[in-house]
C-alpha cells in the first residue's frame, strides 16, 4: 500500500480506490484524509464523456481514441490498465486500485491478409479464435493456440508474449509477430508495423512491447506471419506409469515425428481427476499416472499416419507407454485435447487455486510437483502438474478449500526458490501481472530490472500505463 501511494504521489494523483476490500481496510485505519475520490470520479465521467463521442461518431474505431485517452490520462496523472479478453491468471488486465481500464474490445477489425506470404494485419481486440476462423477459410491457420482461444484478444496474446499449445512447432511470438502499432501513453502512435520477414534497420522495438503486459503502451495493431493450415491433423494420448517414461516418449516424438510433431503436452492423474470430477469428461484409457498428449500435423495424411504408426509401435515395444488411443477425426481430437485445454477450468472449480507458471530443464519439472506434494500434505485439496512439455513449462497448481496464509507460507518463497536453484524462469509464459511483479528478481538479475525501469521511464515518464504490474517500483 506504501507504494501504491508513493506511485500514486509521483503521478500528481491521488488514489481513487474503489474495487479492492483490502484496499477499504486499510483505508478505513485512518488514511481518508489522503483521498479525493470527488476529483477522480469527476475525471473518470469526463472520460467516459470522451469515449460516448468518439464512439458516436466514431462506429469504426480507429488508434485515434486512444491517442486522445492517452493524452487525457497523461496530462492529468491518470493510471491506465489496457484490457484485452481479460483472461489473464496474473491479475495484469484488471484495475486493482484507481485505474481507469481500457479495453480493446472494440478494435476487432482484420486490416489484411497476404495470401501468399500468410502476413495478417488487423487490430488488437481481435479474438484469437476467430482471427483461427478467419484464417481456415482462406487456408491457413494462426501459429499460437491456447485455451483461452474464444476470449483472448491478439492485442493481449502479444501484451503478454502468451505461449500456449502450439509454440513447440510454430515457435513464439516474438519470431512470428512483424510489426506492430502502439499508442504510447504521451499519445503518440508508434508506427512500426511493417509485415517485412527481414529488417536489420536498428533495434527492433516491436520486441519491447512484446510480453510488456501494458506497462509501456497500448497495441493497437500488428502483423503476424501465420502458416499453411496443415491439411492432416492425428492426436495421441498415451499413459505413463512414471515422469521419467513421459521423457522418453518425448524424446522418441522428437525422434520419430520431427518435423509433423506439433504438439507434446502431458498431464498427471491429478489433473485428469480433476476434468473427470468437475467436467465429467471421460477418460478414454485406464487410470496411469501420467498422460502425454501428442499431436502430428502434415500435409500428407497417409505419410502422418505411417509416421505416428512406427512412433507408437516403438513407445509400447520399449514399455514407455502402458496404453494409448489415436484420433485422427475433429470429434474425437477435440475430446482429447479438451482433457488437457480444460485443466484450468477444472481447477476453479475445485476451490481456491495457488497457480505457477515455471520453466526450467525438462527432466526436473515433475520433481518440484512430488516436494510440492510432500511439503503441503493435506493441507491441500490438490496438488497438480501439467504443461507444456516440449517447452519445459509446468503449471503447478495446489488447490484448497480457501486461501489460507500457512498454505501461501509453505508454497513460497520455496516454489520460487526451487525454480530459482535449477535455473528456471518463475513466469515462463503468462506474465508477472499483480501477483507476480516482487518476484521478479528470482528470474532477473538487479542490472536487467534497473534497465527495464529506466525504459518504462523513458516511455512513460508519469508512470500512468498499468503502475501496479510488471515491473517494480525502483527502489
Ligand atoms: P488480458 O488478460 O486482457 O491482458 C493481459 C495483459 O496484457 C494485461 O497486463 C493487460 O494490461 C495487457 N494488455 C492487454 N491488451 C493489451 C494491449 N492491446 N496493449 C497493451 N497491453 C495489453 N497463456 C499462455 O501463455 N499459454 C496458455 O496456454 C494459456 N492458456 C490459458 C487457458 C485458460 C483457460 C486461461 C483462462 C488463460 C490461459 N492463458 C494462457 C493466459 C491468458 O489467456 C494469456 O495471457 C492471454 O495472452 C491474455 O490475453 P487477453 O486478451 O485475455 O489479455
Ligand atoms: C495452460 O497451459 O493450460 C495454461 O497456461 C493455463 C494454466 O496454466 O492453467
Ligand atoms: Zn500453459
Amino acid at each position: 500500500w506504501k507504494a501504491f501511494f508513493t506511485r500514486c504521489e509521483s503521478r500528481g494523483q491521488t488514489p481513487f480506490p474503489y474495487s479492492h476490500s483490502k484496499l477499504f481496510g486499510f483505508l478505513q485505519s485512518g488514511l481518508e484524509a489522503r483521498l479525493s475520490l470527488g476529483s477522480l470520479k469527476s475525471q473518470v465521467s469526463a472520460l467516459s464523456v470522451l469515449f460516448q463521442r468518439r464512439i458516436a461518431t466514431k462506429p469504426q474505431l480507429k488508434e485515434s481514441l486512444y491517442v486522445e485517452t492517452s493524452m487525457y490520462c497523461n496530462e492529468r496523472g491518470l493510471a491506465v490498465t489496457p484490457q484485452g479478453g481479460n483472461t489473464s491468471l496474473v491479475g495484469g488486465s484488471v484495475p486493482v486500485f484507481d485505474e481507469i481500464l481500457i479495453s480493446t474490445a472494440l478494435m476487432d477489425q482484420v486490416i489484411s491478409f497476404d495470401d501468399v506470404s500468410g502476413a495478417l494485419v488487423c487490430q488488437a481486440g481481435c479474438v484469437l479464435e476467430s482471427l483461427n476462423q478467419y484464417l481456415g477459410e482462406r487456408g491457413y491457420t494462426m501459429p499460437l493456440d491456447l485455451g483461452a482461444k474464444g476470449s483472448c484478444h491478439i492485442g493481449g496474446n502479444l501484451a503478454t508474449n502468451a505461449g500456449g499449445l502450439r509454440l513447440l512447432r510454430y515457435g513464439s511470438l516474438r519470431g512470428t509477430v512483424l510489426g506492430l502499432e502502439a499508442v504510447l501513453p504521451d499519445g503518440s502512435v508508434l508506427d512500426c508495423l511493417n509485415s517485412l520477414r527481414k529488417d536489420n534497420t536498428g533495434y527492433d522495438l516491436k520486441q519491447l512491447f512484446i510480453g510488456s503486459e501494458g506497462t509501456l503502451g497500448i497495441i493497437t495493431a500488428l502483423s503476424i506471419l501465420c502458416p499453411r493450415k496443415p491439411s492432416a491433423v492425428n492426436v495421441a494420448l498415451l499413459g505413463c506409469e512414471h515422469f521419467s517414461k513421459v521423457l522418453q516418449v518425448f524424446t522418441l516424438c522428437r525422434d520419430q515425428l520431427g518435423e509433423i510433431l506439433s504438439a507434446c503436452e502431458f498431464m498427471d492423474s491429478e489433473s485428469m481427476r480433476m476434468v473427470q470430477t468437475h467436467l465429467k469428461l471421460i477418460n478414454p484409457l485406464p487410470d496411469n499416472a501420467f498422460y502425454v498428449l501428442v499431436e502430428t500435423s502434415g500435409s500428407c495424411g497417409k505419410h502422418d499416419e505411417e509416421k505416428l504408426n512406427i512412433f507408437l509401435e516403438k513407445a509400447i515395444d520399449s514399455g514407455f507407454v502402458t496404453s494409448g488411443t489415436v484420433a485422427t477425426n475433429q470429434g474425437k481430437i477435440m475430446s482429447l485435447w479438451a482433457l488437457r485445454e480444460r485443466i484450468t477450468e477444472a481447477l476453479a472449480l475445485d476451490g481456491y487455486v495457488f497457480k505457477y507458471d515455471l520453466s526450467m530443464p525438462v527432466e526436473k519439472l515433475y520433481a518440484l510437483v512430488e516436494e510440492t506434494r510432500a511439503r503441503v500434505g493435506s493441507s491441500a485439496l490438490g496438488v497438480v502438474g501439467y504443461g507444456h512439455l516440449g517447452d519445459g513449462n509446468l503449471h503447478l497448481n495446489i488447490t484448497a478449500k480457501s486461501h489460507t496464509d500457512t498454505l501461501l507460507s509453505a508454497l513460497e518463497p520455496f516454489v520460487y526458490e526451487w525454480t530459482s536453484k535449477h535455473h528456471g524462469s518463475i513466469s515462463a509464459e503468462h506474465g508477472l501481472g499483480f501477483k507476480k511483479r516482487d518476484h521478479i528478481y528470482y528470474s532477473k538479475s538487479r542490472g536487467a530490472v534497473h534497465i527495464m525501469q529506466q525504459l518504462k521511464q523513458m516511455l512513460d515518464p508519469k508512470g500512468i500505463m498499468n503502475p501496479y504490474k510488471t515491473i517494480p517500483p525502483a527502489d
